[in-house]
């Protein structure tokens, strides 16, 4: 089960996805998304998106922070933060959800904004049914 994040955790998340949002590289969309990751370990790793010309190479703000945790030797993903500078919050796409899945299949998942707008869910709600690590055992 998802454990609830302290508020002041939760702050610190929130200014780091903020500050990752900075760095994105979007020419082509000038869409800026930047993700904060609370790992297994307690510790926080941001990414934001990279696109690329192209298009289909572009990486997502979620994956970009999953992969970092992940190459840092993270292996539980315990909370994502993804932030946009819009004024509606912007939940994270398919392909995000599965790779979340891979280390958080019960991660707690909050979209926001420049807004009071606030998506604050699971991973298993975004992605029921997910296919898994457990299906090729
Ligand atoms: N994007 C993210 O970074 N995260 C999402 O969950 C949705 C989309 C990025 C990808 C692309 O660089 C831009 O937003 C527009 O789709």
């Amino acid at each position: 089960m998802a454990k609830k994040i302290p508020a002041p955790l939760y702050r610190r998340l929130e200014k780091a996805a903020r500050t990752a949002a900075r760095a994105s590289y979007s020419p082509y969309s000038k869409f800026s998304v930047g993700a904060a990751i609370l790992a297994g370990s307690g510790k926080i790793y941001t990414g934001c998106n990279v696109e690329n010309a192209s298009f289909g190479l572009c990486n997502c703000a979620e994956r970009t922070a999953i992969f970092t945790a992940a190459a840092a030797g993270e292996r539980v993903v315990q909370a994502v933060v993804v932030y946009t500078p819009t004024p509606t919050a912007t939940s994270p796409c398919g392909a995000c959800r599965q790779v979340i899945n891979e280390l958080g299949p019960t991660a707690i998942v909050i979209s926001i904004c420049d807004s009071n707008e606030r998506i604050e869910t699971t991973l298993d709600l975004l992605l029921p049914h997910a296919f898994g690590p457990s299906d090729l055992k």
